[in-house]
């Protein structure tokens, strides 16, 4: 089986060169420009660069489309595909559909994305340990769902059937852990600037934590893995970060406290009783510029006044039972004063 490239970017450069480095033949690419898929092909013995995506498809029995998500149902529409050829796009967000044009055609048609990122892959050998254990989206059928499978597992990964209606939440997955990790790291970078620090001051005391925390997360589970002052309940810690960070850095003072509001869940199963929570959420109230006057801290006081000691009885409007399954509660909507005991809620 010989596969083909139209997309000589980031992934289709370092897939490729995994592919080939896994034993399997990578014959033929194309690119928007030339000279990418020339660059591509002088890294991959046998593979020959062609100057359009017709030339590129008749050369292979199956043809990654790896250009932008945008391209890949406009490249998918301007190639006449054999009867029975493959046609594989990579992206995690779309299923099949983008193929649609192929399909039509008598393409079989698959989508292949890898959980990981292909940033910096521009030499085989490190293809190898970038790859391995990488788990791979696959939606397709018959044989070339098989194919696909038996294509991750020769790159050392695992594969996931997911489907087409699952897609975009899959990948949301994929970004909040890579792309979005990187923004969260470059608010902290940011940070240290703010601190009077260089770019490289910051990355070299960020990087061991950074390192640290996603070994313990990966190996001990969020819930084991995780420090830091809102789980030992020091919320005036978080009152002092978010003054600092209100006056040097307003836009990350609201990522902050976004953070805050989505980690509050498992700090309360971590043993954060009522007292921390109303104190918690009276920070936060104070510095959410999103929330109306109504729930600053004046008028949110009285109201949990009311109620923080006493358990509710669940006659008053929207006084239901707080979610007994707190690991899952979403933080928006957990009011502190429905949590009487969250000691006992602990797993
Ligand atoms: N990057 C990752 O880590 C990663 C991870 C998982 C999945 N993916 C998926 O992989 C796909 C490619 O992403 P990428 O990050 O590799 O993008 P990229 O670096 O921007 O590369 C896309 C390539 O497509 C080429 N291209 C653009 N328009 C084209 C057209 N009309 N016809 C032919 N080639 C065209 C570009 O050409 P020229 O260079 O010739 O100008 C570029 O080399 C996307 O579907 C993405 O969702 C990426």
């Amino acid at each position: 089986m010989v596969l083909g490239f139209v997309g000589a970017g980031t992934l289709g450069t370092g897939l490729a060169l995994a592919l080939h480095q896994a034993g399997c033949p990578v014959g033929s690419v194309s690119s928007r420009r030339f000279q990418s898929a020339r660059a591509l092909a002088d890294k991959i013995p046998g593979c020959v660069p062609f100057p359009t995506a017709q030339e590129a498809a008749e050369a292979a029995d199956l043809v990654f489309i790896t250009t932008p998500d945008s391209v890949i149902e406009t490249v998918a529409g301007d190639v006449r595909w054999r009867h029975g050829q493959y046609v594989v796009h990579c992206c995690g967000a779309l299923g099949r559909e983008a193929l649609q044009a192929a399909e039509s055609q008598g393409a079989e048609t698959g989508a292949f994305h890898p959980f990981q990122t292909f940033a910096g892959l521009d030499e085989p050998a490190l293809t190898v340990n970038r790859l391995a254990g990488v788990t791979f989206a696959v939606s397709a059928e018959g044989r070339l769902e098989s194919f696909l499978k038996e294509l991750a597992d020769r790159l050392g990964g695992r594969a996931v059937s997911i489907t087409e209606e699952l897609r975009p939440l899959y990948h949301a997955s994929a970004v909040l852990s890579c792309g979005y990790l990187v923004t969260l790291l470059e608010a902290a970078v940011q940070v240290w600037q703010a601190a009077g620090f260089t770019e490289e001051d910051a990355l070299n005391a960020l990087a061991p934590v950074a390192r640290a925390t996603l070994e313990n997360v990966a190996s001990l589970g969020p819930r084991d893995g995780v420090t830091g002052p809102l789980y030992r309940g020091d919320v005036v810690t978080v009152r002092r970060h978010l003054e600092a960070l209100s006056r040097s850095r307003p836009d990350v003072a609201r990522l902050y406290l976004s953070l805050t509001e989505k980690a509050l869940p498992l700090a309360m199963q971590l043993g954060m009783g009522p007292d921390g929570i109303e104190a918690l959420e009276r920070t936060l109230a104070e510095f959410d510029d999103r929330r109306p006057d109504t729930q600053r801290p004046g008028s949110w006081q009285s109201d949990a006044h009311q109620s923080s000691a006493v358990p509710p009885s669940g006659d008053e409007p929207g006084a239901g039972p707080l979610d007994a399954d707190l690991t899952n509660a979403d933080p928006a909507n957990v009011d502190p004063s429905r949590v009487v005991q969250p000691e006992a809620r602990r797993l």
